[in-house]
């Protein structure tokens, strides 16, 4: 759902929340995350731009008496159907307000006597009847008891109805409301959104309800497990087109009040959460198609961008990936359409609702002459996560908040499932390692880590539900789902999926429902074994926070697992009942020969298979299909490294990447030393390979953050231009000089990242070839004649490398272009510019919401940060305007401890540790509002920065010396 990032402290913590350090938890308060991941991030070539953040919300002590006063529902009510009617206006009324109004008529059944009646209620003024907020009644009159008194729990989100007398146990109640609530452009709820088309501001209502903002369009039993039938009226101007979870069945024109207006009624929804519901009433258009059987598929957006065939894709995928889910889940899909609508400035990345999914634009338009490959991945991989949820998330629902992780995990590791199907040719399967394991590794390798699974009594509170949207949730749960499916073979995995889906079809679930039916599945395989529970082995992945490194000695054939914490300074607070081992199943290889899947069950093991001598080497963990990193002796990592030199192709390509990745991370551990990671690179000049690239830049990066203001960095930038050299030549080659696209998805990226990094690193022939294309683009700025993969990458490097002149036409390109990601792509740009006072103006014009919109202000200060010429005068300015700023941007504003991330994540000096704790202390008085965790933990960073840069940097100067003659 939302694009929006947490910053969570605590979470699953419970009462160990005491026990815990606080200096430990201070690395992890960074933790930022995306709701709904895979929507947000940067493909290549797509630069991610604005992103927010939230604190966290403290926890007042409170002792519940009263049952209004728990989160929780009580257990005495379930709702069974409800018949709502929505009228959202979108103009304003007398007194300048944004309005919706509604009724709904909810019937529920009695299981529990109570003479209360509960329901969640936020933000709604109530009509009322006789004195109350609300009418009950019954399906026979006599048994119905009175209203006593009514009122409404601010602070739990309740209206509450005291009872004269007692519900009957059995019985069934309706209970009528009217109310109205205001069409905010808050987000959440019914919400209002605005835009301008063709100069004309238009006006739409649209709905978030993820995870608790139902309650704020209706009174609803607002949890994921009070499922219930929906029969939805919307009023609606005429002109407007209304959509909601169910196909309409019928529009009339009528007059209510007076009002010339449309009615449109849905037909039942399936007994669903209230969670997922959807309305949205828009002026938009839409294309379908009704090449699946029996089912509507359509794609809605401005009018404008339907006509620019921006929605084309998105329908050519829905078909194809559908079928796929069906198949795979073997069931069909479950409701007679599918609506996906693409909603300009829309907060949130996307969000499933069922039937009727909604996106931000660049998640579900794809234009296919402006639009990068990156551009299109993200599309194909946001649809398929959003309708894996179709059936596991809303088809079948986990009973509650804490078992987020299953929903989420879920859906993004299907997600690449379900878009290789519709793009096979993408490879897009390997992509995982990447965008969610490599991720992820880094944040679940704290000390302040935490599990995957809470308890239900955890996560109560809304703002501890929208914590649970994070990273581990998301990167974590997709790397143990993708483990589990791999020992049990997708067959096995998909045919316990089936009989869970199946059988709990409209209703409810806990994790261990799925762990039953996999085990089940198990016990149907003749042949099958695994050598525990699905439930004793998952519980070991899922209850436990954190990893093991893998050390194998394959001098001796000896076999170890030990917790891998980052810092190996850090303190780990937190107790587990497993003690941090796991059952590990290690997939692995002999010298080019896969072996039988071993499985690591304790602290140590001895396998003799495992020992080699000579040439023979030994890779674990082939294909990344274990959530482990891997070491070895130090003769194997240098049998490994000089196969990597020699014959590299004789490893899997996503362990090459691993290699690296899992050697820098362990040289940052101290386990191993620096110069056995910065070894793993020198087989670069030969790979031509995207994700092990990737890899490599990735942690160079942090090396090239450390050190470009010092000299290491010319010794550095001699060696990764030497690396580079090879790939810039080879897409030249494969390019025809640049003429051509390379065919292969990947390799499109890979030559974005050869580009970037040849020119930054001085590559003869790079800087000319990026001036030439953009002089081009500058002598006819009609006609754009970069390819728009590269677009990111030439504007950067352009602006870099050129005068006034070129930052001044970006600056008149971005002001007139029309397309949201030509804008973004634009904005990053300029700020790569290595004129002082050009930085300064752009910083300036970073407070002026003419120039740069409000919402991307932070981002773009963030982005002049970044830039080494720029990083100076960026802290300057944050420092001269730290008051303005706050004032402006440090309540509202989410992104706001992004700003302070971004300035100091360069900082490796005692000096600049001075100048941090300067700027907090002579801006006190002022407040640092969300960014007061940030910039605690800006310090805590520095700190270990300095520590790094002190033990490292000698060495890594020689090597990179040594290596770039
Ligand atoms: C709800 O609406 C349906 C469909 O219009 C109608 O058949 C039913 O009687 C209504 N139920 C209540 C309780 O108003
Ligand atoms: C709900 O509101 C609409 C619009 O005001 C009205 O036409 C309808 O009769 C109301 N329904 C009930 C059951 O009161
Ligand atoms: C609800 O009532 C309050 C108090 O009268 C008022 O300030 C607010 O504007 C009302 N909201 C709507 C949406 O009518
Ligand atoms: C959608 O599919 C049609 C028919 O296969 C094809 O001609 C068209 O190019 C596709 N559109 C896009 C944007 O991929
Ligand atoms: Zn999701």
């Amino acid at each position: 759902m939302g694009k929006v990032f947490y910053v969570s402290q605590n979470k699953c913590l419970g009462i160990l929340i005491a026990a815990v350090g606080a200096l430990a938890m201070i690395i992890a308060l960074s933790i930022a995350y995306d709701k709904e991941k895979a929507k947000n991030q940067g493909r290549p070539g797509d630069r991610a731009t604005d992103s927010t953040s939230m604190p966290t919300h403290p926890t007042t002590e409170f002792t519940p008496k009263e049952p209004w006063d728990h989160y929780r529902l009580p257990d005495s009510l379930v709702p069974v159907s409800y018949n709502l009617t929505l009228w959202p206006w979108l103009e304003p009324n007398t007194d300048g307000l944004y309005i919706f109004t509604g009724n709904s008529t909810v019937v529920f059944r009695c299981v529990k006597e109570t003479d209360l009646i509960i329901i969640h209620s936020t933000k709604l003024n109530f009509t009322t009847f006789h004195g109350h907020h609300a009418k009950l009644s019954g399906l026979s009159k006599a048994t119905v008891p009175t209203i006593q008194k009514s009122w409404l729990v601010a602070k739990t989100e309740y209206l509450v109805l005291q009872l004269h007398r007692r519900l009957a146990v059995g019985a069934t109640y309706l209970l009528h409301t009217e109310f109205q609530g205001e069409l905010a452009d808050d987000l959440a709820g019914l919400y209002r959104s605005e835009y301008t088309e063709g100069g004309m501001k238009k006006i739409l209502a649209t709905s978030q309800m993820q995870a608790t903002h139902a309650r704020k369009t209706f009174p609803c039993f607002d949890e994921p497990a009070m499922k219930a039938v929906f029969n939805v009226i919307i009023i609606h101007n005429r002109g407007t087109v209304a959509l909601s979870n169910g196909r309409e069945i019928d529009t009339a024109d009528s007059f209510i009040d007076g009002v010339p207006v449309k009615v449109t009624t849905f037909e039942p929804t399936a007994r669903m959460s209230t969670y997922l519901l959807a309305f949205i009433v828009s002026d938009f258009v839409s294309i379908h198609s009704n090449k699946n059987k029996n089912l509507l598929i359509r794609i809605w957006a401005r009018k404008k961008a339907i006509d620019g065939m921006q929605g084309d894709y998105a329908l050519n995928v829905t078909g194809l990936i559908l079928q796929f889910y069906e198949r795979y889940y073997n069931a069909t899909y479950p409701l007679s359409k599918s609506d996906q609508v693409a909603l300009p400035d829309f907060n949130a990345g996307a969000m499933e609702n069922w039937g009727l999914v909604t996106y931000r634009e660049t998640n579900l338009l794809y234009d296919p002459i402006s639009s990068s490959t990156g551009n299109k991945e993200k599309v194909t991989a946001v649809i398929s996560h959003e309708l894996a949820h179709m059936w596991f998330g809303n088809l079948v629902t986990l009973r509650w908040w804490n078992d987020l992780w299953l929903n989420e995990g879920f859906a993004s590791y299907v997600e690449y499932l379900g878009a290789d199907y519709a793009e096979p040719t993408w490879n897009i399967k390997d992509l995982i390692v990447l965008y969610d394991i490599q991720k992820v590794f880094d944040v679940d390798a704290l000390a302040s880590s935490h599990p995957l699974s809470c308890q239900e009594e955890e996560v109560t509170e809304p703002a501890q539900i929208s914590e649970m949207f994070d990273t581990i949730s998301y990167s974590k749960g997709a790397a143990v789902l993708r483990m589990l499916s791999e020992f049990l073979t997708e067959p096995v995995f998909a045919r316990g999926l089936s009989s869970y889906l199946n059988t709990f079809a409209f209703g409810n679930t806990v994790y261990n429902d799925l762990w039953d039916h996999l085990q089940q599945a198990v016990e149907n395989t003749p042949g099958m074994h695994i050598p525990d529970t699905v439930h004793n082995i998952m519980n070991r992945w899922t209850l436990q926070m954190g990893f093991p490194v893998i050390t194998i000695d394959t001098q001796r054939g000896n076999i170890t697992q030990k917790h891998f914490l980052l810092d190996p300074d850090s303190v780990v607070d937190r107790p587990s009942q497993f003690n941090y081992t796991w059952f590990v199943p290690i997939k692995w290889m002999k010298s080019g020969v896969e072996q039988q899947q071993y499985w690591l069950l304790q602290k140590t093991d001895t396998n003799s298979l495992m020992r080699v001598s000579g040439n023979d080497w030994v890779l674990a963990n082939t294909k990344v299909s274990g959530y482990f990193r891997v070491n070895y002796d130090l003769d194997n990592w240098d049998r490994l490294l000089s196969l990597l030199n020699t014959n590299h192709p004789a490893l899997p390509v996503v362990n090459r990447a691993q290699i690296i990745d899992d050697a820098f991370s362990l040289a940052r551990a101290k386990i191993i030393a620096t110069t056995l990671a910065l070894r793993t690179t020198k087989y670069l000049s030969k790979e031509r390979d995207y994700i092990p690239w990737v890899s490599a830049l990735k942690n160079l990066d942090y090396y090239i953050l450390m050190f470009d203001r010092t000299e290491v960095y010319g010794a550095l930038q001699a060696y990764l231009k030497k690396q580079i050299q090879p790939l810039f030549e080879h897409f030249k080659n494969i390019t025809d000089n640049w003429t051509k696209v390379p065919t292969g998805h990947t390799d499109q990226y890979n030559q974005i990242n050869a580009i970037r990094t040849a020119c930054s690193m001085g590559v003869e022939g790079c800087r000319e070839l990026i001036k030439k294309w953009y002089r081009q683009w500058m002598e006819n700025p009609g006609h754009n004649p970069i390819q728009s993969n590269l677009k990111s990458t030439v504007y950067c490097n352009a602006i870099a490398f050129g005068s006034v002149e070129e930052w001044d036409f970006a600056w008149t390109m971005f002001q007139n272009t029309n397309l949201a990601s030509e804008a973004s792509k634009l904005r990053s740009g300029l700020a790569c510019t290595k004129i002082p006072w050009l930085l300064n103006r752009y910083l300036e014009y970073t407070l002026d919401p003419t120039k740069i919109r409000k919402q991307d202000a932070i981002s773009t200060i963030q982005y002049i940060a970044r830039n080494v010429v720029g990083l100076p005068l960026a802290w300057n300015f944050v420092r001269a305007r730290w008051n303005y700023i706050f004032q402006q941007y440090g309540k509202g504003m989410f992104s706001f401890s992004n700003l302070v991330n971004g300035i100091t994540t360069r900082f490796s000096t005692e000096f600049e540790l001075q100048e941090l704790k300067k700027f907090k202390e002579s801006n006190l008085y002022v407040g640092f509002g969300s960014a007061t965790l940030a910039l605690e933990q800006s310090m805590e960073k520095t700190r270990a920065n300095i520590k790094w840069v002190t033990e490292n940097k000698a060495t890594v100067l020689k090597w990179f010396t040594e290596e770039s003659t």
